[in-house]
């Protein structure tokens, strides 16, 4: 059974959102990797319908912090917007869209290869889109998405989070038997 264990089972269990980063810049090459995990990501029809914007900067930091109003997102040293490209995606028959699913894959490949590279994330949704538009001069068709606070960890882990936060298998998986 032991064998079923997989690096990646404990990858995705290492993972968590971190809101208390160590001020220290990421090393270049790091985030690079974050970004090529991003980049090879599976996406509807390959049309990989989106763009990254890298923020390392001070200035340009600062200015992002403005797009989302928590003190713990100050100490992010790096941040990766996500936009997703609603001209490029893949719009099934019925009219759906895409987008969100792709940008979603890949903001979570950045996130588990952060971890896998020591480093902590945190899924950020909850930002100002129209000040974030504004702030990356975006076109009408590229929708920031999702951003990514990158950064070393300063934060306590709850090592119990995937019993006691977690919904149990019972509760979401139908298993059809015939
Ligand atoms: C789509 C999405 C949007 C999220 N938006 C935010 C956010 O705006 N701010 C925040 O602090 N956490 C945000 N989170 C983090 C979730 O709260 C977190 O993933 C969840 O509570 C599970 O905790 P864990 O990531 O530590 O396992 C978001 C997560 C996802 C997947």
């Amino acid at each position: 059974m032991t064998y079923l264990m997989t690096h990646f089972l404990e990858l995705a269990r290492k993972r968590y959102s971190c809101r208390k980063y160590d001020t220290r810049p990421v090393e270049g090459e790091k985030l690079e990797l974050i970004l090529e995990a991003g980049r090879i990501a599976p996406s509807a029809v390959n049309f990989q319908p989106w763009h990254f914007y890298l923020f390392t900067a001070k200035d340009a930091l600062d200015r992002l912090y403005g797009t989302y109003h928590r003190e713990w997102f100050r100490t992010a040293p790096s941040v990766i917007v996500i936009c997703g490209d609603h001209k490029e995606s893949w719009k099934r028959r019925d009219g759906k869209d895409h987008c969100d699913i792709d940008v979603g894959i890949t903001a979570d490949h950045m996130t588990l290869q952060a971890t896998a590279l020591g480093l902590a994330t945190c899924w950020i949704c909850n930002f100002d889109p129209d000040k974030t538009r504004e702030l990356l001069n975006l076109p009408e068709h590229l929708e920031p998405v999702v951003m990514l606070p990158v950064g070393y960890p300063l934060d306590e882990v709850d090592p119990d989070r995937h019993d006691s936060k977690r919904k149990p298998l019972t509760e979401i998986v139908t298993r059809l038997t015939s």
